[in-house]
């Protein structure tokens, strides 16, 4: 019997066990990558690779690792796409599925996402929207994991923009019952109702770092907010990650940014060019984890 197809709209679309093996595997492909062993899973399959806003770590960890995989990897920016001159993702979402055997995207909306996998055949996978970024949540995760071996039984900390990330955290919190507590400037909090228990919001960013084991933040405007940069950086004045603030954090606090940062502005850039900086694995642990789950969903 032929059993459903798989996306990966957001993080809560997989099981908390889905997500250990997935990080497990992508371990075992990272130690893999590094003595030179190769599987090739995705043998003969196509992938595509959708793009309707900028990418460097999405765009290019997705691209080598589909290739990594033993599969062909399809790049395209909507742009250059009949996607970009208004043609709907229901019809590339049929038209596609002749072709390939994934769909990845970035998109805005998060409805475009599901528009998608709702008329694709093949797994759809949320490259980021406006609403979540469920692979980064993966990456972090597994940074997290090798940096004090273990994600659960950690205290979590989110400080800046309720934004798509933080909600993937969330989501993550929520999955694996990590205590996570988000510091965000009126008006810029994620909405109560979305929170789990163990999960709060709260203005200070003291508050929010107190006995923390990890500390997340990202940029203050994201893509698409450009416009309210100004507006943003005056809101979210006090909302710097450094190492006043980390005084306040348990030992040996791990620091998380997805990038790109803004160095100075949301964070301080001894936790990028720091002797102790996890970010740039953090970026690296993108291909491992895509790699792990594309195998996961590709059938
Ligand atoms: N973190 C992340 O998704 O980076 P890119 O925007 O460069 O893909
Ligand atoms: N919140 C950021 C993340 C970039 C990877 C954005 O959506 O632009």
């Amino acid at each position: 019997m032929k059993t459903a197809k798989r996306d990966f709209l957001k993080l809560s679309d997989l099981r908390a066990d889905e997500i250990v093996t997935v990080l497990d595997h992508a371990k075992a492909m990272k130690n893999q990558r590094l003595t030179g062993g190769r599987r090739t899973p995705l043998a003969g399959r196509s992938v595509a690779l959708i793009f309707e806003k900028p990418s460097t770590r999405t765009r290019v960890s997705f691209e080598v690792g589909v290739y990594e995989l033993g599969g062909h990897p399809v790049v395209l920016s909507s742009r250059d796409m009949q996607l970009g001159r208004g043609e709907s993702v229901e019809d590339t979402a049929r038209t596609l599925s002749g072709y390939v055997h994934a769909i990845v995207i970035r998109t805005f909306g998060q409805e475009r996402v599901e528009a998608l996998a709702r008329w694709a055949k093949v797994p759809v996978v949320n490259a980021l929207t406006d609403e979540h970024h469920p692979c980064q949540i993966l990456a972090d995760l597994m940074t997290v994991r090798e940096a004090r071996g273990r994600f659960e039984g950690l205290r979590y900390a989110w400080v800046g923009d309720g934004n798509n990330v933080a909600r993937s955290w969330v989501e993550a919190a929520g999955l694996f019952n990590l205590p996570l507590t988000l510091a965000s400037p009126e008006g810029y909090e994620l909405p109560a109702s979305e929170l789990p228990a163990g999960v709060k919001t709260v203005r200070d960013p003291r508050e929010a770092v107190e006995g923390a084991d990890v500390v997340i933040t990202d940029v203050w405007a994201s893509m698409g907010q450009e416009d309210e940069a100004e507006r943003r950086r005056r809101a979210f004045e006090g909302y710097l990650i450094d190492p006043a603030l980390m005084a306040r954090t348990s030992r040996d606090a791990v620091v998380l940014h997805c990038l790109p940062a803004h160095r100075g502005e949301e964070i301080d850039a001894v936790y990028l060019d720091g002797p102790d900086a996890v970010v740039w694995n953090e970026a690296e642990n993108r291909l491992h984890t895509q790699k792990a789950l594309l195998e996961h969903l590709v059938r």
